[in-house]
């Protein structure tokens, strides 16, 4: 039931602080510093030898693949490819012994997830899920995986899912580092900082306030762009997706560094960017890009941290954020974009809940 939200995509956003706190339930293991799984069904001397790992998947799980990849190569070393699963299931790369492949998927439904799957499966390969529906398909077409806990999800566009998907990846990170070059203490270090994020998302919520400010003042436009760097370059595609996908505008995200590639010839006085520009290593080089962005006249909105007194100099809007780690930052950056583009498809009329063309599980390829 609705629980008295308005809609389940808007439920679904409020329950992350708990969804993301069943995705860690009984998988911090603060004595040894590191992860637990139940079900990978792997020895760990198979876990040990693993030297390279491909994550799959469509849409909104494809983005938490590329918060994966970065994830467990800084945390693990382990080289990460990130692959489209409609691409991965047709293309026939190379792939060596000891590659680990990962299907990510909320509804475990997905027809080319599946396909990608199986063909990766049928050649020898090691294949796990990270899923959250119990029994679907690909929980049972894998060789074992980490189911997300999310509970169920029903508004069409993806929210909690994605946050419980990058906490499990995170925690995958943790566990494969641990295996590895992770120290006790840099692994303790990171269990710490995982027990503060429901907090911290809980926190980030509270943005709804400021968001639904601007989302009056933008909805009306017809194109946005996304740009944020490393740990918030998919948050920027994740952004950009949700917006597109419930209120039909056309949405873009980009590296932020990208932009002056091409995509800032849309920029004008009718086209706002996003900057995901929390604090971290490549803060200034974002600043620098939204500088550029306010110098050709367009709109700039920031999803910034608390701590941060410059940026509204430069931003016409600014929405505050909890700080975190830099490697935790996608759970709690995608927050004020899930609610912005919740916000601007109510205003604009749309079916938040069932957006046009879309279903649930896209169980054809
Ligand atoms: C976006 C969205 C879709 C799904 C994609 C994969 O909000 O919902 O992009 O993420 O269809 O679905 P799953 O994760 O069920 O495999």
């Amino acid at each position: 039931s609705l629980e008295g939200f308005d809609h389940y995509m808007l439920k679904e956003i409020y329950e992350q602080p708990e969804s993301i706190r069943n995705a860690m339930r009984g998988r911090l293991d603060e004595q040894d510093a590191t992860a637990v799984f139940g079900g990978l069904n792997l020895t760990p001397q198979q876990l040990r030898g693993v030297e390279r790992i491909i994550l799959t998947g469509c849409g909104t799980s494809w983005h938490s693949a590329l918060v994966g990849e970065y994830l467990i190569e800084e945390l693990a070393r382990i080289p990460v490819s990130v692959e489209y699963a409609s691409e991965l299931r047709y293309r026939n790369p190379p792939i060596d012994n000891n590659t680990l492949v990962f299907g990510i998927t909320q509804s475990g439904e997905t027809a080319d997830t599946l396909a990608a799957l199986r063909e990766t499966k049928r050649k020898g390969h090691r294949t796990l899920a990270i899923c959250n529906v119990v029994a679907s398909s690909i929980a049972q077409a894998a060789d074992g995986g980490v189911y997300l806990h999310a509970g169920p999800e029903i508004g069409v566009a993806s929210t909690k899912a994605y946050t419980s998907q990058c906490c499990v990846l995170a925690m995958l990170a943790l566990y494969f580092g641990r295996m590895r070059h992770l120290s006790y203490e840099g692994g303790k270090r990171i269990i710490e900082e995982m027990q503060q994020l429901p907090g911290a998302v809980q926190q980030a919520l509270t943005c709804d306030v400021q968001v639904r400010d601007v989302a009056q003042k933008y909805k009306d436009v017809s194109n946005v762009l996304y740009l944020g760097r490393q740990y918030n370059f998919p948050t920027a595609l994740e952004g950009a997706l949700k917006l597109k996908e419930i209120s039909y505008i056309h949405a873009e995200g980009y590296p932020a560094a990208e932009m002056k590639h091409g995509p800032i010839a849309l920029v004008d006085e009718h086209t706002p960017s996003v900057f995901i520009i929390p604090h971290g290593t490549t803060y200034e080089k974002v600043l620098a890009n939204m500088e550029e962005v306010k110098a050709r006249g367009g709109p700039v909105i920031a999803i910034a941290s608390h701590e941060d007194p410059q940026i509204e100099s430069i931003a016409d809007d600014v929405i505050r954020i909890p700080s975190v780690p830099e490697i935790l930052q996608p759970i709690v950056s995608v927050v004020p974009l899930q609610l912005l583009s919740y916000h601007i498809a109510l205003l604009r009329g749309c079916d938040v809940d069932k957006p046009r063309n879309l279903a649930k599980s896209v169980t054809v390829e």
